[in-house]
């Protein structure tokens, strides 16, 4: 199986969602399915999208693709973060809609574009256009929607839908100068913080826990991070220059994805919580929500918002104080797209705790990386935060 051309992050991996939780059609799939077969096909399809479009800003979606009729005219990783959700709401992959040809109309695709319409409908007729129905709100991993309410699930074991709506301070709620302070303090204090300026650090990623490929990772404070996947078919490398943010991939429609908006956001906040002096001003408006639990363990809740539209809900562990999950929304035209971070295995790296385990997932791919090694205050040749090259399969 060739798991190793799976892509997490930020937008766009050939590949379905997570398994298939009650699907009429897919029974509940073994992670060796997950990739839904066809990555040497659709690497043959990949288009130079990024050759379109006008010098100077990243081509729009009905520039970049050839048959664009209703997501017309939002970047291209807005769009790809679209079909992220669609797969992720039907639980499809790229290919139970699509033909091998990315632009062919399939009777999926047709029909998708009758559910855009309705959606749009919806929100327009009930909701004075706030984006409150999407594909999720009804498809909920399914193919079909469920007409009846199942007593099974009534009754059975509650699940845990993570509050994904945007909260305002909660009464009662810590004050987020507080938990930010105490984080501050768990990770070793903004005077040790200081004084570590960079690290470089290598280890695996694998695929839903599967298949491994090396891994890694630089990182120059205040805000410059790069990671790499070495893949089966080519790197995966994720950018953040410090301003700007990129995507390369070989299992993409895009070969080399300009991040955009909330995904340019979220890099930003990948990149600045790498080493997190700046915590507090990475994003504004904090507030905290009443302290809750993830995996039995007493976390505070906070959500801040970017400058480029991002949402970010932060977890910290009510008694060490550290960050143990992000979840951080991108608005797109078909509702947020949420990739969400877990961290674990803190380490001291020159007397600050990094965590050296995190589980990258979003709307169509999970990425889990293990750090074996870091070197802190190492020098990183300033081309390592460049624009990353498109993916190209070693040989
Ligand atoms: C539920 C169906 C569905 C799924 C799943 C889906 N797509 Fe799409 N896709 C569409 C529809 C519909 C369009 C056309 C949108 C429009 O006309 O505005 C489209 C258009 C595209 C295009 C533009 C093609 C062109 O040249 O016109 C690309 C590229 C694409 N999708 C990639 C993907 C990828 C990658 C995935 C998996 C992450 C995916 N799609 C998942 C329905 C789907
Ligand atoms: C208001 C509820 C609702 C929303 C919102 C909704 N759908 Fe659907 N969708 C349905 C229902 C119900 C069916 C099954 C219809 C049938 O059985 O004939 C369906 C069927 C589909 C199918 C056909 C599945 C198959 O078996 O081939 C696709 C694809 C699909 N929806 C995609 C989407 C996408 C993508 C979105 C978001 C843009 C969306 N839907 C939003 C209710 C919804």
């Amino acid at each position: 199986m060739s798991v190793a051309s799976v892509i997490g992050g930020t937008g766009l991996s050939t590949h379905a969602a997570a398994p298939a939780r009650h699907s009429t059609q897919n029974a509940v799939q073994g992670a060796s399915q997950l990739s839904c077969g066809g990555e040497e096909s659709m690497k043959a399809a990949v288009q130079t999208a990024a050759q379109a479009g006008t010098p100077g800003r990243p081509p729009m979606s009905d520039e970049a693709f050839k048959n664009v009729r209703l997501l017309k005219g939002i970047p291209v990783d807005e769009f790809m973060g679209a079909m992220g959700l669609f797969s992720a709401a039907t639980s499809m992959c790229c290919l139970e809609c699509h033909a091998e040809d990315w632009a062919a109309d399939t009777p999926r695709k047709i029909t998708t574009r009758k559910m855009i319409d309705m959606v749009n409908t919806i929100n327009r007729t009930n909701f004075s256009g706030r984006k409150v129905v999407s594909c999720w709100t009804c498809h909920r991993q399914s193919d079909r929607p469920q007409v009846t309410p199942s007593l099974d699930v009534v009754y059975g074991e509650p699940i845990f839908w993570a509050p994904d709506d945007l909260f305002f301070q909660a009464k009662g709620a810590p004050s987020p100068e507080t938990v930010l302070d105490k984080y501050i303090q768990a990770v070793g204090g903004a005077e040790r913080l200081a004084k570590l300026t960079s690290f470089a650090g290598k280890g695996s990623s694998s695929l839903y826990g599967g298949f491994k490929s090396a891994f890694e990772i630089y990182v120059k404070a205040p805000n410059q991070r790069t990671t790499i996947i070495h893949q089966e078919l080519g790197d995966k490398t994720m950018t953040f220059d410090g301003k700007n943010g990129w995507l390369a991939s070989a299992v993409t429609p895009v070969p080399v994805l300009d991040l955009t908006g909330g995904e340019l956001d979220g890099a930003r906040l990948d990149a600045e919580l790498s080493i997190p002096g700046r915590v507090k001003q990475v994003l504004t408006q904090w507030r905290a929500n009443l302290p809750t639990s993830v995996n039995g363990h007493s976390v505070n809740v906070l959500q801040g918002t970017g400058a480029g539209g991002v949402t970010a809900t932060l977890y910290f562990d009510e008694q060490s104080g550290l960050l143990t999950r992000v979840v951080r929304y991108a608005n797109s035209a078909m509702g947020r797209v949420p990739t969400q971070i877990d961290f674990e295995d803190y380490r001291d790296v020159a007397g600050v705790k990094i965590p050296f385990k995190w589980t990258f997932a979003w709307v169509s791919g999970r990425d889990d990386v293990q750090l074996t090694e870091v070197q802190p205050n190492v020098a990183i040749d300033a081309a390592k935060f460049g624009k990353p090259a498109p993916a190209v399969a070693p040989k």
